[in-house]
């Protein structure tokens, strides 16, 4: 090997780079003439904030992921935790909000108030649909909400304090959400089931559902008008069947959380989720930095590849081992990697990012989406308490490969290296506090307005084609040591 077969080149990270300011039309990022809608994956629905929260403990649990898919983004939750408990968290994300409930919770109208009540601390929802006979088929005989709990004994039957069926208003198959709700409004009711022609239920409209859809107009919504969530799978033991429970709990996109994609395991385990089990859930692979990366995630499968080797701010993989390809250089990479081709695959530019400015920067560099860990981590809805240190509210940040990280995952056995072998490549920190991350999530999708504003860009394609950059000859500071700013 040469020399310049050893020396690939220079790389830029994001302080290295500015937008430069172009002639634009966009008279104002407040306008509505920007629309920044993204795919996260090929198959998955896009999202119209191209900010995802990232799949760290001390990031994403189930309230990030609802915040974040309420205000338009994506949150992919955590895998240091069990299965069951993952899959709990992914279903409390679906269970928020639907535009149509079509499977209510339903149960036999001879059971109990106290099973009733129990159903619904499993389904989170404010109404029981009753049935007789053996199994539910459509057939409906009544409905009770937990007001109708409170008049009888929790060993009462809940035929005995039902809405009974022909009191019940309900409106045709084909009705909107807007026209049910004026029924409701109508029979001062706030449930209304949806009957089809042979009198069978459909689904279920709420009031609830109808304030939640008009309080969260970005909403990032599935087919069914629930909200987006995703998961994170590893490739140790018990993964396939994490990601298969993942599945069957109608996770939207999995990633697939290696620190180096360009390993076998990344072409091993698509396969044996596509084609040996079938899996039609979209999958993100990653991380990959450089352009040979990018390809071997796309040629092993993946529905969409994560972007960053090192820049993340709790990451110490370029200290430790050495490695990483500085940020704004790796999406570069990935996006010349998929060029020519006709359908290419969304890119999340994950790590690095420390101001609002480079969210514009990473996407002008041609990612679709970003990924943001530490600027979540101090914020209500991130997973932790904030704890006092000096007079100061601070919430834990920690690298998902910090040794702290590394003792949860041998309590939790997902790991089958020892503690005496192991060795960090990630940080544990503490984060000022910062109340809720929608304000966060604001700073962040103003920026990148504003970015996309000056760069005359309606659209995150027209970003990829019309953003130019200015290398500034300052001193870089390495990504990961750039102070948080939110
Ligand atoms: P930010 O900068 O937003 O980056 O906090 C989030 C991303 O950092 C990565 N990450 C790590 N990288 N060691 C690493 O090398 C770690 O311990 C670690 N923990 C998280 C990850 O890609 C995340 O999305």
């Amino acid at each position: 090997m040469n020399r310049q077969q050893k020396i690939l080149g220079e790389g830029l990270g994001f302080d290295d780079v500015m937008l430069v300011p172009l002639r634009s039309t966009i008279r104002s990022r407040y306008s509505g003439e920007i629309e920044t809608t993204a795919p996260i994956a090929k198959d998955a629905p896009p999202i119209a904030v191209p900010i995802i929260s990232a799949n760290m403990d001390t990031v994403t649990g189930w309230r990030m992921a609802t915040l974040m898919a309420n205000l338009g983004g994506f949150g992919v939750i955590h895998r240091f935790m069990s299965i069951e408990e993952q899959v709990n968290e992914v279903r409390k994300v679906k269970e928020r909000m639907r535009v149509l409930e079509d499977r209510p919770p339903v149960i036999r109208c001879d059971a109990t108030i106290q099973d009733a009540r129990r159903l619904l601390t499993v389904r989170e929802r404010g109404y029981v649909i009753l049935y007789e006979g053996e199994a539910f088929n459509g057939e409906f005989v009544g409905i009770a909400t937990p007001r109708d709990f409170d008049a009888g004994r929790p060993d009462m039957p809940l035929s005995e304090v039902m809405t009974p069926r022909n009191r019940i208003h309900t409106v045709p198959q084909g009705t909107s959400l807007e026209d049910a709700v004026r029924v409701m409004r109508q029979h001062r009711v706030e449930k209304m089931p949806m009957v089809g022609a042979d009198g069978k239920l459909i689904g279920v409209y709420t009031t609830k559902d109808y304030k939640l859809y008009n309080q969260y107009p970005l909403a990032s919504l599935d087919n069914r008008g629930r909200l987006l969530v995703g998961a994170a799978i590893g490739v140790q033991r018990g993964e396939i069947e994490r990601a298969l429970a993942l599945t069957e709990a109608e996770v939207d996109v999995l990633v697939l959380d290696i620190a180096h994609g360009g390993l076998d395991y990344t072409q091993e385990i698509l396969h044996r989720l596509k084609i040996q089990e079938g899996v039609k859930t979209p999958i993100v692979a990653g991380n990959v930095a450089s352009t040979d990366g990018a390809k071997y995630v796309r040629d092993s499968g993946a529905d969409g590849v994560k972007v960053g080797v090192g820049p993340g701010y709790v990451c110490e993989t370029r200290d430790v081992a050495g490695v990483g390809i500085p940020q704004i250089t790796a999406i570069m990479n990935a996006a010349e990697a998929f060029a020519h081709d006709s359908d290419p695959l969304p890119i999340i530019g994950d790590g690095g990012i420390r101001k609002p400015g480079d969210v514009a920067k990473a996407i002008a560099a041609g990612a679709h989406t970003v990924m943001v860990g530490s600027l979540f981590a101090g914020t209500e809805e991130s997973p932790g308490e904030p704890v006092d240190q000096d007079g100061m509210l601070k919430k834990m940040v920690r690298g998902m490969a910090s040794s702290t990280a590394f003792e949860k995952r041998l309590a939790l056995g997902s790991t089958t290296t020892s503690a005496d072998e192991y060795v960090p490549e990630g940080r544990t920190t503490f984060t000022p506090y910062k109340g809720s991350a929608s304000k966060v999530l604001k700073k962040l999708r103003g920026g990148l307005l504003s970015g996309m504003s000056y760069s005359d860009a309606h659209t995150i394609a027209e970003m990829h084609e019309k953003a130019q950059f200015i290398i500034v000859r300052t001193p870089a500071m390495p990504e990961q040591r750039r102070p948080l700013q939110s």
